[in-house]
């Protein structure tokens, strides 16, 4: 049976619920790009709100860190990952949480105690973890294999939010004998799981509280256990990645062995690529943010597929991206469900990027005699659409130096000037219109609501889009309103909001939420959780935000057009005055 089902099955088994694994981007967490680790999309739970399937939690998480993207291409960096956890939120604490996972490594895996060392909290914030350090010798782990650190035992996803002292388990991946004392920086020793005890929230000014609830976040990196399992001291020799390197080989005519490094970054590379686009999240690549890492990726995986002399524009990155998918469908549905997306995102990306490679690599060739300045960076950014991790790149490989700090400023001037120029285009500060953005999400709900009411309760929202001066509103109808209609809508909107209804918001899972009777357009593109918003008893919406505390502040709402948008949809231009 495969490790992850393995995983899942124990901790059900042991009264867990299995959660879906939520989408790469976090949803309600501005401060990072993708999630990082399992606990990131529990954070609003492991902070104290109740979590719909309970107490007792388990998943597998997509995972993303691209703190090491330019590492990749050794045996053990990537860029993507899966983190396999088990929760308890205000339940079981450290015995539980130390006895569920030495009795997985132990009883499910057949992990011998002896090839397991741990760490625990050499004592700082708190004292000294004897409690855990007695379970694991209770257990049978051996004193000698229990080491203490303060700093790596010691857990959090970022600067503030929760967190908490840890035990770390090691598993001794060598054939030479094993060491009576473990050691922790001995790297024959890999860690393979994490127990946070996740008792604490640290606050911006540093400060750290405890949380209303005692609760426990694990977190094991499914491909490193599969490679200790499989007794491989390359990840990417594991039978997990066996297909898809076959494809590489296949599409380059190379083979591994030979040409490890420029054959992991493609497959790491293209798999993020795949997971990234395929999410629900809707990422495509560009300049900023999930996009920018994105057309890293594929640009940093084309080039070097260059390297092995694929033919760029056959259909290597879409065969390298199917034998992906096949690999994952199982597990993450969404691959193969927007498959056809993500062969579209390689394929324009490969388009843009192949159109300037060729010339830039020589731009590039010609000015590589020195070290590379400012202006030749931007240049072959804004020119040839090289990332300048990509110039730095090849600057590695031919031993030149590059001006990043230079490349930074050129950077930074451009964008302020390109917003300027963007800003002029569309006028108007921002800090103002947000708030009657703001009333038009809500009007929104109150016109999708109140045409169930009046017109027939079978008009969905079909479309939306909202500017500073008007809310547009597409739904499905049957016919053109009638004026009755028309005036009937507007005055029961207006009704509502002079009842100053109030706006709650309510996390839930997508289940409950349709359960609920809860409005929304694509029910498939949500994530497992959701966000419900409710205004007053008349309208319950599945929707992101934002919106007002009460409808009593939107003003007069007035239909200002009423047309057909297409066949069997129609179309409401409305004003809030
Ligand atoms: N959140 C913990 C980690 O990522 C389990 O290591």
């Amino acid at each position: 049976m495969n490790l992850k089902d393995l995983f899942i099955n124990y901790f059900v088994e042991n009264g867990h619920k299995q959660i879906p694994s939520a989408p790469v981007v976090p949803e309600n967490d501005p401060s990072v790009l993708f999630n990082t680790a399992g606990m990131q999309p529990l954070i609003p739970y492991l902070m104290g709100e109740e979590h719909p399937y309970g107490t007792r939690l388990c998943d597998y998480q997509k995972c993303i860190r691209t703190n090491d993207l330019d590492e990749v291409g050794d045996k053990t960096h990537h860029t993507f990952f899966e983190m396999l956890g088990n929760w308890s939120l205000g339940d079981y604490f450290k015995k539980e949480s130390i006895t569920y996972s030495f009795n997985f490594l132990t009883k499910v895996l057949n992990i011998p105690t002896e090839r397991l060392a741990v760490t625990v909290y050499g004592g700082g914030i708190v004292p000294y973890d004897q409690e855990a350090h007695d379970l694991w010798l209770s257990l049978g782990i051996s004193e000698g294999h229990i080491a203490s650190t303060v700093e790596d035992n010691f857990w959090a996803a970022g600067d503030v939010g929760p967190c908490g002292t840890d035990t770390e388990i090691f598993y001794f991946r060598s054939d030479d004998d094993i060491p009576e004392v473990f050691d922790t920086e001995d790297d024959r020793w890999v860690e393979i799981w994490n127990n946070v005890f996740m008792q604490f929230n640290r606050n911006v000014d540093g400060s750290i509280v405890d949380l209303p609830k005692k609760n426990v976040d694990t977190g094991m990196g499914y491909e490193r256990v599969l490679a200790v399992l499989e007794g491989v001291d390359d990840n990417y020799k594991t039978s997990l990645w066996k297909p898809i390197i076959s494809t590489i080989e296949e599409v380059s005519g190379k083979s591994y062995l030979g040409n490890e490094e420029s054959i992991r970054i493609i497959a790491d590379h293209i798999r993020t690529a795949v997971f990234i686009s395929a999410d629900y999240a809707g990422i495509k690549p560009s300049n900023t943010d999930q996009g920018y890492i994105l057309r890293r990726l594929i640009r940093r995986a084309i080039r070097h597929a260059k390297k092995l002399d694929i033919d760029i524009n056959s259909n290597w990155d879409s065969r390298i991206a199917l034998s992906i998918i096949d690999e994952y469908k199982k597990y993450y549905k969404e691959l193969n469900d927007n498959k056809d997306i993500v062969i579209e995102v390689l394929k324009n990306e490969k388009e843009k990027f192949n159109r300037t490679l060729e010339k830039g690599l020589r731009e590039f060739e010609k000015r590589a005699g020195s070290d590379i300045d400012a202006l030749t960076a931007f240049h072959l950014y804004d020119t040839y659409g090289f990332p300048i991790e990509l110039t730095v790149e090849l600057a590695n490989e031919k031993g030149i130096n590059v001006d990043i700090e230079g490349f930074k400023v050129k950077f930074k001037e451009h964008q302020e000037l390109s917003r300027t120029a963007s800003a002029g285009k569309f006028k108007g500060g921002l800090a103002g219109d947000s708030i009657i953005e703001t009333k038009y999400h809500t009007a929104t709900h109150l016109l999708n609501a109140a045409l169930k009411v009046v017109v027939n309760k079978d008009c969905h929202q079909k479309g939306s889009n909202i500017t500073t001066e008007r809310m547009r509103f597409d739904f499905s109808c049957d016919h053109k309103l009638t004026d009755d209609e028309k005036i009937k809508v507007e005055n029961l909107v207006n009704e509502w909001i002079k009842d100053d209804l109030v706006v709650t918001k309510k996390e839930m899972s997508k289940e409950d939420a349709i359960k609920s009777g809860a409005e929304c357009m694509f029910i498939e593109k949500y994530p497992d959780i959701v966000t419900v918003y409710s205004i007053g008893d008349v309208s319950h919406e599945l929707c992101g935000g934002p919106h007002v505390e009460s409808t009593g502040c939107l003003g007069t709402f007035k239909i200002k057009k009423e047309e057909a948008s297409s066949a069997g949809v129609r179309r409401i231009k409305a004003v809030l005055e």
